[in-house]
């Protein structure tokens, strides 16, 4: 693959090497993420700009401790050593790495104490706070080295070789608590390396649709999985960009989706000239989850069905030789570990097991972008901000929202109960901070009065939660007057409950979904 120019990043296994990543990509330059199992002939064949080696939890005299072929510090390329990279990087040049008195985490202080054009866009004697993590230091510098900017309790928190253009920095720029650290990465990778800002969604739209016109050259055709998700539209509007009528999208109507998903979905994609085959399998899905109400079982049933019905409509498509996947970077890179790449791939949750079966060739335009970028691809391809700014919505859809029984009586009570969350909770300024907010329904009856009449209905629960990654979660403080209304309405319009309750768990030790 050639690529455009970029920095490379080298994983020593930091819990922030994802950031370095998000960092260089907002400064509009390209940025991969590799194991440092990489040779140095591999590295000047990729010709990066520069190299960053993130931080990592090992000490560089421990056994097994990650490291680079030292050779790549002779190659010409500018290098910034961040934490364990900067220990590493000092080590590997004959420095001295030591176990500090006393760990250093948290905030600090940094002086710039001498002109370097890592810290260009700073004046000598400046100071800015930055966030320190760190259990080893650098007592004794590799020749040719001098120290440019020193912290309270750290004299050599940043170095450099500015001959050779080598730095390290003993904090962590790339998160938010250093203030200016922005300042520090855009001083390498612009200023050191002298990148040009051009990568931009425009510029990844065009390159994009290149590629994609080489993979499936005409008159070859591509199928791909619309499931109303960002990933998959913005993949599919990529491929119908690059391949137009030699695009066939799918979408499986399961019985599980949302009210007016199905419609709000053709409607765009058939909007946007999309070749869009509406599958209503709703009886097939329902049918085999009949009875069933393991979360599990749901799960791999659904999956299991989807692969099907799939498959047998894309077997429909003659000439078809690829499958389009809206994999992402994460994806990728979760799965290269420090010990380079290891054997199992994450699957794209909706149509996982589906290449396997299929034979066909994967076309995966979003591999290097992150879901922000994804989200700007999109509206550089002209879709419409609601459709990228979806809350994300669970593959097995409203069958883990639905506990006990599922049937489409169930479905349709949780359905409506699930539309009045969904419209108050959009119409007040609290939905820009709210990650993901729906209605679950319980098997679980309780008394009540309405009118004259006693009722014996189930439960629906309200779910509101923040996050910025799924991976964590805090239920939302919903204001009680909002409460009230989505409570009222739903027990008043919504037949089948008669009792609303809000769910105040977090994530962890709960999860977002109720199964
Ligand atoms: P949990 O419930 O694990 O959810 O806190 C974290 C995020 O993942 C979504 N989720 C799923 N997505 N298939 C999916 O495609 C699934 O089986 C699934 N389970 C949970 C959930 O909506 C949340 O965004």
């Amino acid at each position: 693959m050639t690529r455009p120019q970029h920095i490379l990043i080298v994983d020593f296994g930091s819990q922030t090497t994802q950031l370095i990543a998000r960092r260089v990509r907002e400064a509009r330059v390209y940025c991969e993420i590799s194991p440092p199992t990489l040779s140095a002939a591999q590295i000047r064949e990729r010709k990066p700009l520069g190299i960053i080696l993130s931080g990592g939890p090992a000490s560089v005299y421990d056994a097994g401790a990650p490291a680079l072929d030292p050779a790549i510090l002779s190659l010409g390329i500018p290098v910034l050593g961040i934490c364990y990279g900067a220990q590493w990087l000092a080590h590997a040049l004959g420095g001295t790495v030591e176990r500090a008195s006393a760990r250093e985490f948290g905030n600090a202080e940094l002086t710039v104490g001498s002109k370097a054009s890592l810290f260009d866009r700073f004046a000598v004697g400046e100071y800015t706070t930055v966030w320190m993590s760190h259990g080893d230091h650098i007592t004794k510098l590799p020749e040719g080295f001098v120290s440019i900017g020193r912290s309270g309790n750290t004299p050599n928190a940043a170095i450099a070789n500015e001959a050779r253009r080598l730095f390290g920095v003993q904090f962590h720029p790339e998160v938010t608590h250093s203030a200016r650290g922005r300042d520090i990465l855009d001083g390498f990778v612009l200023d050191v390396c002298g990148a040009s800002p051009s990568w931009t969604p425009d510029s990844f739209v065009h390159e994009a649709i290149a590629r994609i016109q080489q993979q499936v050259p005409s008159p070859a055709r591509a199928i791909c999985g619309l499931s109303g998700g960002v990933d998959s539209a913005v993949a599919a509007m990529l491929c119908h960009r690059a391949l137009g009528e030699r695009l066939h999208c799918i979408f499986v109507d399961n019985g599980l989706l949302r009210s007016g998903e199905v419609e709000e979905v053709t409607e765009a994609f058939r909007g946007f000239g999309l070749n869009l085959t509406v599958v209503d399998a709703k009886s097939r899905f329902l049918d085999a989850l009949k009875g069933v109400s393991d979360p599990e079982k749901k799960r791999k049933i659904i999956g299991h069905e989807f692969i099907n019905v799939f498959d047998a409509e894309a077997k429909k498509v003659s000439g078809a030789t690829s499958l389009v996947q809206g994999t992402l970077y994460p994806d990728v890179i979760e799965s290269v570990s420090v010990n380079g790449p290891s054997a199992v791939i994450k699957s794209h949750h909706n149509v996982g097991g589906l290449p396997e079966k299929m034979n066909l060739a994967l076309v995966e335009p979003l591999r290097e972008l992150f879901k922000d970028e994804v989200r700007q691809a999109g509206l550089s391809l002209g879709m419409p901000r609601p459709l990228l700014y979806r809350q994300p919505f669970p593959g097995p859809g409203l069958a883990i929202r639905c506990l006990g029984d599922l049937n489409e009586e169930r479905l349709e009570t949780l359905r409506a109960a699930d539309a009045i969350v969904r419209a108050e909770i959009a119409a007040h300024p609290i939905a820009e901070s709210v990650w993901q907010s729906f209605a679950v329904l319980l098997p679980i009856r309780s008394v009540g009065v309405m009118g004259d009449f006693r009722t014996y209905e189930e439960t629906c629960v309200i779910r509101a939660v923040t996050s910025t990654d799924g991976m964590t979660a805090d239920w939302a403080e919903l204001p009680y007057p909002l409460l009230a209304k989505m409570s009222t309405r739903i027990i008043n319009e919504v037949k089948g409950i008669n009792r609303v309750t809000y769910d105040i768990s977090s994530k962890p030790p709960s999860t977002i979904e109720w199964e």
